[in-house]
């Protein structure tokens, strides 16, 4: 393996002679307090910025107006850049404009796309240095309560994303239940199939589940529903992207900040603007 000296040592200070690399960046789920250091580091040491609509405006507005950026997204009624795309825009970058961040949102390495990134960057012979980021279900479940695992209700989680690369469910045969914790990214569009699944699967109807829409950003919302109303209560509460599902007890362990059957809940209580201003 190629031997990549860190741009930044574990106090997110520059390395001397790092030489050019495209890091691969966890941007976390939106709240900019929740940028890790090397993270905001990296922000502030980039001379191109790659990045895409899962970025919140709060953690775009910590990158430096000197930055070039490069949005790779989808605007509504456009067609959305494709992976080769993005992956040839790097490497064009990478090879004549200096340090390039790639920003993701959450973790670049949980259904990120980040794998396929590194892999193709560094067959090129590009170096890549990756900084996690909290992914989504951390800040969702920090911000609502909702602990992922806990002695009396979980000591299993799995994180699954509902859309395979075919556009198909993907198979959760297995993962949820008592005992355990199933985190469903992705899920918006198919959370009837989803509820299918899991009846099939031999899943109570009554086993609770949270909706939490825009975890740890301003305008927060979550939901305590249950397997057999998920889809009914997307439907009614027209949750929007970025969303995810926590199935199982959890969602309803005696810390969670949202009660069962309490579908009125909006703006998460801890988002960043409380701990901005004291
Ligand atoms: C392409 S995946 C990227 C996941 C990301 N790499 C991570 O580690 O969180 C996008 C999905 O993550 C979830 N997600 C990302 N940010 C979120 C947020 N702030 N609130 C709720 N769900 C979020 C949603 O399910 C969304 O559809």
């Amino acid at each position: 393996m190629a031997n990549v000296i860190p741009l930044f040592d574990s106090k997110g200070l520059r390395t001397a002679n790092a030489g050019a690399r495209v890091l691969l960046v966890g941007a976390g789920p939106g709240d900019p307090g929740l940028l890790t250091r090397k993270a905001y580091a990296a922000l502030q040491a980039a001379d191109v910025l790659f990045y895409d609509d899962l970025v919140s405006a709060e953690i775009l507005a910590e990158v430096p107006a000197s930055v070039r950026r490069v949005y790779v997204g989808k605007p509504k009624g456009t067609t959305k850049v494709t992976q080769e795309d993005i992956i040839s825009q790097l490497i064009e970058a990478a090879r004549t404009e200096g340090t390039i961040v790639r920003l993701k949102g959450g973790d670049p390495f949980i259904f990120g796309r980040g794998g396929e990134e590194a892999e193709a960057l560094q067959a090129e012979g590009i170096a890549v240095e990756v900084i996690p980021g909290i992914t989504a279900a951390a800040g969702a479940a920090s911000t609502t309560h909702i602990p992922l695992t806990h002695r009396d209700h979980s000591a299993t989680i799995t994180f699954v994303t509902a859309v395979r690369r075919d556009g198909a469910l993907a198979d959760i045969a297995g993962l949820a239940g008592e005992g355990r914790t199933l985190v469903v990214y992705m899920g918006l569009g198919k959370a009837t199939d989803i509820v299918e699944a899991l009846k099939a699967d031999g899943i109570a109807g009554d086993l609770p589940v949270a909706i939490v829409e825009n975890a740890t950003r301003p305008g927060q919302r979550q939901f305590i529903t249950t397997v057999d109303a998920l889809a009914e209560t997307v439907a009614a509460q027209n949750v929007r992207s970025p969303a995810l599902f926590i199935i199982g007890r959890v969602a309803t362990a005696g810390s969670a900040l949202v009660r069962a059957g309490d579908h009125t809940a909006t703006d998460g209580p801890f988002h960043w603007a409380h701990f901005a201003h004291g």
